[in-house]
């Protein structure tokens, strides 16, 4: 499986701070942003991933990520002019995809919790269909919309609904399989003008190929798309590594967890970083590791 995380849009709710620097690209306590979900993706046992934003702001991502050779990573990257969509990602990333099935996740949703890393691995092994997730929120009329039968079995999504049908929220990260960028070529723009990611989605459930897994909360969602849910994301993820003395979505952990890289690797790449608690951090992971 693939990865893409959609780092694009003009994060026009987050402006002044997003005028002249990407959403994707803020820090979120002591990473930037694109780091959480790129974990995500890397935990999920993911190595190929394309980065998707748009032309100013590609360099800046290039620049932070490189080819992904240090994290035993391969990363590419691709432009979106402009912002068409979440299911325009597909279609920019065509030929990246090729045959394979893909997980798409976006650039500002972050992650955390217990059995995820299970979750993740289990998606990414899917061949036919697609799986996506729901997650109970206070305030789902932000989001698409995923509405359950008595059997559990969803029946609907919406997005942005005016009147949600349930506080079932779809996060954003999404399993395809290799149909995709068919059904993806085959959307109608919607009337804002963009190819929705839940119309894809509906797609697949109209075709009976669609798997919406509750996120249980033992697992917390959190956006960072407003200044308010910014700080709070940042907030969260101070807390609980001041607490339990562990990184939340340190790349390179990751990769040496996944066997991405291995221990020399991850003491080579210790050696590079600047003095800080960033390297303090993982110099004491290598050390436990002894
Ligand atoms: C997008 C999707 C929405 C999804 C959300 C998750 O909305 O359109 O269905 O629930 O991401 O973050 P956006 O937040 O980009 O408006």
């Amino acid at each position: 499986m693939k990865g893409i995380i959609l780092a694009g849009g003009k994060g026009t709710r987050l402006h002044p701070l997003t005028i002249s620097v990407s959403k994707q690209l803020l820090p979120v306590y002591d990473k930037p942003m694109i780091y959480y979900p790129l974990s995500m993706l890397m935990l999920a046992g993911i190595q190929e991933v394309l980065v998707i934003s748009t032309p100013e702001s590609l360099p800046l991502f290039k620049d932070l990520l490189g080819s992904g050779a240090n994290w035993g990573m391969q990363f590419e990257y691709a432009e979106q002019a402009e912002p068409r969509g979440l299911a325009d990602a597909f279609l920019v990333g065509e030929k990246f995809i090729g045959n394979d099935s893909v997980c798409l996740i976006l650039g500002d949703n972050i992650f955390y919790g217990r059995g995820l890393a299970k979750v993740l691995q289990s998606a990414a092994a899917l061949t036919h269909g697609a799986i996506i997730f729901a997650y109970p929120v206070i305030n789902p009329s932000r989001y698409g919309v995923v509405q359950f039968d008595q059997n559990g079995r969803a029946t609907s999504i919406e997005e942005k609904p005016a009147k949600p049908r349930s506080k079932f929220a779809v996060p954003g990260v999404y399993f395809y399989d290799s149909q995709v960028t068919r059904v993806a070529r085959n959307l109608k723009p919607s009337p804002r003008g963009e190819l929705e990611i839940t119309d894809l989605n509906m797609v697949y459930l109209e075709k009976g190929e669609l798997n919406v897994e509750v996120l249980g909360r033992g697992v917390a969602w959190l956006d960072a798309g407003t200044h308010e849910s910014l700080l709070q994301a940042a907030n969260f993820i101070q807390t609980v590594e001041e607490r339990q003395g562990l990184m939340i979505s340190c790349p390179e952990e990751i990769a040496f967890r996944m066997g991405f890289i291995d221990q020399n690797q991850l003491a080579n790449l210790v050696d590079q970083l600047s003095e800080n608690t960033y390297k303090v951090y993982l110099k004491r992971f290598l050390e436990d590791l002894q």
